[in-house]
């Protein structure tokens, strides 16, 4: 397995693959009543967070000690030496001389992660980056995915909105052409970037004529904090052009299915009705999010070392 997890572009299908299977077998563990593991005991994985988070923070934090490592949880804000001018490489090092063994890092700046990877020796999993790639949403997703539909091959996905400014956009076309899945990118012509056309996905600025065909209806958040100048004439014609709700909902496939990787706009990409209606797994992405973090931790802290004895299906059948 990959030392460090930093962009999507490191997986093939087949490593995409062993990821989600790992986390279909570790998944077993969250409906046990002692929900944990050894395989991590004597770990330390720290959580270092430059930007807000609820559920990526959460998660990593639930499945590192699920699988028994010992957890810190860094946030650069005013109780960090980071509020007294530290730098990010001052930083980076102070962790590694306290011997941690993964460095989970979510940044405002693209490549941070990159750059964090070169000057440790822990391994690195990039938590978002900028608007570069959030790859373990990517990952959580096509877990989500894989629960509903067997074949990517025969899967027609649209994601909606912000395309510009989503790390999670990125993250999740490299996953899913990777997989095979036929991806749209939807938005107004000003969230769409240039580049986009190189990434092997068919672009659309008309939402109701892709709304139809497709399986997987994915909704990204407009990131008003992301944007410093007017990209759209108003949150209400956004709404009415490219947001999801009932009345659009309705000439979706009977077995399609509403995603949104949180925090919600209700009432902007999304209606409050849509998110809650029988079609969105929004909440199960946010479980499933829990198994292939323990899935990652798990495969990239050495478990699955070529001189392990233990199975996952062996290790799942210990509790601590
Ligand atoms: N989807 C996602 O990354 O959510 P958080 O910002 O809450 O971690």
């Amino acid at each position: 397995m990959i030392k460090h997890l930093l962009s999507m572009d490191q997986l093939s299908a087949d490593q995409i693959t062993h990821v989600l299977d790992t986390a279909e077998q570790l998944r077993s563990v969250t409906d046990r009543p002692i929900k944990k593991l050894p395989t991590l005991r004597g770990r330390t994985v720290c959580n270092l967070f430059y930007e807000a988070s609820t559920r990526t923070r959460i998660s990593f934090e639930l499945a590192a000690k699920r699988l028994s490592a010992d957890v810190i949880n860094f946030s650069a804000d005013s109780k960090s030496s980071v509020a007294k001018g530290e730098s990010f490489k001052d930083t980076a090092w102070t962790l590694e001389a306290m011997g941690v063994d993964a460095i989970i890092v979510r940044h405002g700046s693209s490549g941070a992660p990159h750059q964090l990877a070169r000057w440790v020796k822990a391994s690195v999993l990039n938590a978002g980056d900028g608007s570069h790639e959030h790859p373990t949403q990517a990952l959580l997703d096509l877990f989500s995915i894989r629960q509903h539909f067997k074949d990517f091959e025969a899967l027609k996905v649209a994601i909606v909105g912000d395309i510009l400014h989503s790390r999670v956009a990125r993250s999740n076309v490299k996953g899913l052409v990777t997989m095979g899945a036929d991806v749209t990118l939807v938005g107004p012509p000003t969230l769409i970037p240039a580049q986009a056309t190189r990434w092997g996905a068919t672009i659309s600025h008309d939402l109701d004529s892709v709304i139809g065909d497709a399986d997987i209806c994915y909704l990204l958040r407009v990131q008003k904090e992301r944007q410093n100048e007017q990209l759209f004439p108003s949150l209400r014609e956004y709404a009415a052009l490219w947001g999801l709700d009932s009345r659009r909902q309705a000439r979706m496939k009977p077995d399609s299915l509403v995603m949104h990787p949180g925090p919600m706009n209700r009432g902007v990409e999304i209606s409050a009705d849509v998110s809650e209606s029988p079609r969105s797994i929004i909440l199960d992405q946010v479980a499933n999010g829990l198994a292939v973090r323990m899935s990652l931790l798990y495969l990239m802290l050495g478990g699955d070392r070529p001189d392990s004895t233990e199975t996952v299906r062996e290790l799942t059948e210990q509790l601590v």
